[in-house]
């Protein structure tokens, strides 16, 4: 089988990293999460004292910066980074930097790069319009905004940290808004995309259902 790609796109805290991770070990496929570098690059002009609003120094700082991927989260110029680029903090700054022309256009290169050689599963807000308009298979995974707040609050919590709904929900809709209605490549269902609600569904059953529909395009 030629390469194979899988784009799942939608809004923050649907559920997509644990899916299309689960999808993507299932086939023995690479998994791209193309937040994490939207994160990294916010974290790094964090670390560097960057101004977070200077397009034309973000940019240069996206296209300094070497990318792996990693099982465990993504190494950036050879460091692996996970929690911290988990934070609210980074989560608000990665959806500033996603606005820059910029720095869409050096990830989206790499990430093209990235599923030329292999076969990937890779999650994002516009794979399915953008990154990889000729996917094999696009879904769009959405749940109630409740729901995704529910989710990341019973996440922290396990985790042994403190979070109040109400901000986690205030938070969710602020970056959907940022995603949703910036002027480059903004969050949408792309035509051709599948339509997955995870609300009140498990895990197991949404990712049976995209290895179902995987199948069907094999
Ligand atoms: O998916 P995650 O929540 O980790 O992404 C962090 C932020 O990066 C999103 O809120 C969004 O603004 C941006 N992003 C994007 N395009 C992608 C992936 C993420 O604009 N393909």
């Amino acid at each position: 089988m030629k390469q194979f790609s899988v784009a799942i796109d939608g809004p923050a805290g649907a559920g997509k990293s644990t899916v299309a991770r689960k999808v993507a070990d299932f086939f023995g496929f690479t998994y791209v999460d193309t937040g994490a570098m939207y994160r990294a690059i916010a974290w790094k002009a964090l670390q560097d004292g960057v101004d977070i609003n200077n397009e034309q120094a973000i940019t240069a700082l996206a296209e300094s910066l070497h990318f792996e991927l990693d099982p465990k989260g993504i190494r950036v110029n050879n460091l692996q980074l996970t929690d911290e680029i988990r934070t609210p903090q980074v989560s608000t700054l990665a959806s500033t930097v996603a606005t820059m022309v910029g720095v869409r256009q050096v990830l989206v290169k790499k990430q093209q790069e990235i599923a030329q050689i292999q076969s990937v599963v890779m999650d994002g807000r516009d794979i399915g319009t953008h990154v990889l308009p000729q996917a094999n298979l696009k879904i769009f995974l959405t749940a109630s905004i409740e729901e995704r707040a529910m989710r990341r609050y019973k996440e922290l919590l396990h985790k042994g940290l403190t979070a109040d709904l109400k901000t986690l929900q205030e938070e969710i809709r602020h970056r959907d808004e940022n995603d949703q209605n910036r002027v480059h490549a903004p969050l949408r269902q792309a035509e051709d995309a599948v339509l997955v609600d995870t609300t009140n569904r498990s895990l197991e059953q949404v990712v049976e259902s995209i290895i179902q529909l995987c199948r069907h395009q094999m």
